[in-house]
């Protein structure tokens, strides 16, 4: 009998398949001369994916799959094509639905999608980095040159689920106000464009400049950007992961794929993400090259060696460091205090380790440690070629996981950040807190309150907090605290999330994420900063740091409530209403 019902449904699935594909078509938007920079291509999250292979003047440029709206799009996609003008356009969808309206629905514009509709959604953060349209994860290729920060990101154009893996691209000049560029780099033949970082090749020795102007004390005032990416899954995925290189020669504005590429081949399993950095040898400049990070395998990454950004050599493995994906690497120094400063080796979950750089071994010192506690948070970069004058460590972080519901965008980044190595009671660890810029969003006027907390039913309230963008500083001291009682608890609520420290047991939590936190001084400093979808919690001038997404579905109003359940803490208070980056 089982045997009878296996052969009927195999028959039924056989007869369904053939039926689909006896009614999905191949069909083209073809004999198209362009005329405009973008098509714009209809999009429905959820319709039946197809394959689309965008071909110009009859040659194969490369190919993406895409949920396309057979009627009413959710939005539209935006497919640059300019650089083909006056070319003939050929997009050929592999499977159709029956009655698809996508042919008439394809439009082609001077503008990138959904002009007038763009960043007012609900659920659009306010002061955080999200891609207009479409999907992100890491972000990528952080480079600052000439007032400009460039943010590449891992892009799908085309969905709001991961795929197609381009690099979308954003400037700013206040690492807040970003301006969403085109994509820069688009799979081709070597697959799909995966993580990587970006660097100003100051004496262009990669020679990628080929028409370099110098100045008259011989500084070349148009040195070429170059990127570097791992190229992977060609063919549709069968294809395997090497290291790839792009470079621009207008300051960014336009990213040429290196001829040669790829220019580290394949080595091991599914190594990637290259995140590379000048390695300046005050003593012995001979010794000064480009070196890369480079995840290989499991928990174990490696650095590699160059003097032309293009040949490389493997110099050193760095094993073990308890995480995967995404490595960074920079010297930072200590307390403020460069005489005295330590390489940090970063990977994917934010863990790190704390050691000594020679050029060619990694000496690790201690760790791995970490600063920022689970939460919205992965695959974090800092950027490259902040003048010495600014000297910060700037980083973003994916907030991986936030939902956006029913939203033409999907995840964001954290706030810009900056990093520091202090030393603590424990030793030097790495500390994270907002950038300045954030408080050019400041509104005047800030909330400000001093009290008692006493009781959990007696909360402090900040009825007259108003907005939902918010940056709050808020000082709990602790003095009167009876730090043995592992009852004791201190909350705070915002938007319907909590964030709780219970003094005995030293943990501090936002929303279900927990982190260890020892008061200084009798005293627990906490600066939030709460978006739209997110809350990030800088604890204690940044020792730890903890970033969660939340959607708002009750449409809880703001208002800030502080609650402690036992004891005497005083409180103090400085709350601000930001302005979203939106408003003009
Ligand atoms: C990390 C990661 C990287 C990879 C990229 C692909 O989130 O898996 O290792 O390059 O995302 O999108």
């Amino acid at each position: 009998m089982k045997k009878c019902i296996l052969i009927l449904s195999f028959l039924v699935a056989i007869f369904a398949l053939t039926e689909l594909s006896a009614q999905n078509t191949i069909q083209s938007y073809e004999n198209n001369t362009v005329n405009k920079k973008f098509i714009l291509l209809p999009v429905k999250t959820g319709a039946a994916k197809t394959w689309i292979t965008v071909n110009v003047d009859g040659v194969w440029q490369h190919e993406f799959e895409i949920e396309l709206a057979p009627e009413n799009p959710d939005f539209y996609a935006t497919l640059e094509v300019g650089q083909w003008k006056g070319k003939k356009l050929e997009l050929t969808a592999e499977t159709v639905v029956p009655g698809s309206k996508w042919l008439s629905l394809i439009k082609t514009s001077d503008q990138m999608s959904d002009e007038s509709l763009v960043y007012k959604e609900e659920y659009r953060p306010q002061f955080h980095f999200a891609p207009r349209r479409g999907w992100t994860n890491d972000p990528n290729g952080l480079v600052y040159y000439n007032g400009t920060y460039h943010l590449f990101f891992q892009h799908n154009p085309y969905g709001t689920s991961w795929g197609n893996m381009t690099w979308g691209h954003a400037v700013s000049n206040d690492l807040l106000h970003w301006n969403e560029m085109p994509d820069a780099v688009i799979p081709d033949k070597n697959g799909v464009v995966f993580s990587g970082s970006a660097v100003v090749d100051w004496n262009n020795t990669s020679g990628l400049q080929t028409s370099p102007v110098k100045d008259n004390a011989g500084k070349i005032t148009n040195p070429p950007l170059v990127a570097f990416y791992t190229s992977t899954f060609a063919n549709r995925g069968k294809g395997k992961s090497a290291q790839s290189m792009v470079y621009s020669v207008d300051e960014g504005k336009n990213w040429i794929k290196y001829p040669g590429n790829p220019v580290i081949p394949h080595i091991i399993a599914d190594n990637r993400d290259p995140k590379v950095f000048w390695f300046d040898d005050k003593q012995n400049p001979n010794n000064s090259h480009w070196t890369m990070a480079l995840y290989m395998d499991g928990e174990d990454y490696a650095l590699f060696s160059s003097k032309n950004l293009i040949q490389w050599e493997k110099i050193c493995d760095i094993k073990n460091l308890g995480c995967s994906e995404c490595p960074d690497m920079f010297e930072l120094p200590v307390d403020g205090n460069m005489q005295h400063s330590r390489w940090v080796f970063w990977g994917g979950n934010g863990k790190y380790l704390i050691g000594n750089f020679d050029g060619k071994e990694f000496k690790i010192e201690s760790g791995p440690f970490t600063t920022k506690y689970g939460g919205n948070d992965y695959a974090a970069q800092s950027y490259s070629d902040i003048p010495g004058t600014d000297g910060r460590r700037i980083q973003f972080s994916w907030m991986a996981g936030g939902e956006y519901p029913k939203m033409p965008f999907n995840q964001q980044f954290t706030s810009p950040r900056n990093l520091t190595l202090r030393t603590t009671p424990d030793g030097i660890r790495l500390c994270m807190e907002p950038v300045k810029e954030i408080e050019k969003l400041r509104l005047p006027d800030p909330i400000k309150l001093s009290a008692s907390v006493n009781g959990l039913t007696n909360p402090i309230q900040l009825p007259n907090l108003k907005g939902e963008l918010l940056d709050i500083e808020i000082l709990f001291d602790l003095k009167s605290y009876n730090a043995a009682d592992t009852n004791l608890v201190l909350k705070t609520e915002i938007f319907g999330q909590e964030i709780s420290y219970r003094p005995g047991t030293q943990i501090i939590s936002l929303a279900a994420i927990k982190a260890p936190l020892v008061p200084v001084n009798n005293t627990i400093k906490l600066r939030l900063l709460v978006d739209r979808t997110s809350i990030e919690l800088f604890a204690n001038n940044g020792v730890i740091q903890i970033a969660a997404c939340f959607v708002n579905k009750a449409k809880d109003p703001p208002g800030l409530t502080i609650a402690g359940n036992k004891g005497l803490a005083d409180v103090t208070i400085e709350a601000y209403q930001l302005k979203s980056v939106w408003e003009k």
